[in-house]
């Protein structure tokens, strides 16, 4: 049975838009069972709605504290009943009701090269710092800011003359196929989000693309 996702986004959603395409071309063995965003605005919603995915938005702004938002969201998301959680372009940090509600079930996907580059902005930062190779990175989500388990990496060239776009642009495109690489590792079993987690059937074709973290 495909593995049952919830998909969170806070904009544009060209990486929902990669999984979706990815679950339709029969290489990514999920269902995205929901989409959740704390922006009623995120256009990725769309994306769902056009596929009568349920949809929800959990703003920060209606309720107290974090923390309050984050026990909300992480039971909006729970009653979705997901086996994983993907944060794909959502740009709140997740707490500890999120956490502890799906312990090593979450990934998020990163626009550099973790552990350089952590943060909203890392293409930009890569730029800034005048680094020749940058890339993204899928990872579990743990506690801290885009520190959890590496589980896979690609990489890109910065080139002379790139500024953030130019960079995030030739990021996302390889983001697009990575995230839903992960997704079906996960799904197919090659990837066990154990803690720690482990590649039980490490990329083959694909080994330019998915670097598995060294066990
Ligand atoms: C993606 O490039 C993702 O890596 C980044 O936001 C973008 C969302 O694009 N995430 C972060 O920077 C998280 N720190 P999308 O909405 O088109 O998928």
């Amino acid at each position: 049975m495909s593995l049952p996702i919830a998909v969170l986004i806070s904009g544009t959603g060209s990486n929902l838009k990669a999984i979706l395409q990815a679950i339709e071309a029969g290489r990514c063995d999920a269902r995205v069972a929901a989409v959740l965003s704390d922006r009623s605005k995120a256009k990725g919603l769309e994306l769902a709605r056009e596929r009568r995915i349920p949809t929800e938005v959990v703003r920060l702004k209606a309720y107290e504290d974090r923390g309050a938002w984050d026990a909300a969201l992480a039971e909006r998301v729970a009653s979705f009943d997901p086996g994983l959680v993907v944060l794909a372009g959502f740009m709140k940090i997740v707490g500890p009701a999120m956490i502890a509600a799906f312990p090593s079930r979450i990934v998020n996907v990163h626009p550099a090269l973790l552990p350089s580059f952590p943060g909203t902005d890392g293409p930009g930062d890569a730029v800034a710092a005048g680094v020749r190779v940058s890339g993204c990175t899928v990872h579990v989500v743990d506690a801290g800011v885009d520190t959890g388990p590496i589980l896979a990496q690609a990489a890109v060239p910065v080139l002379p003359g790139d500024d953030r776009d130019a960079l995030h642009a030739r990021i996302q495109r390889l983001e697009h196929r990575l995230l839903p690489g992960v997704v079906h590792a996960v799904a197919s079993g090659a990837l066990e989000l154990s803690d720690p987690p482990r590649w039980r059937d490490a990329p083959g074709a694909d080994a330019e693309l998915l670097y598995p973290a060294p066990q």
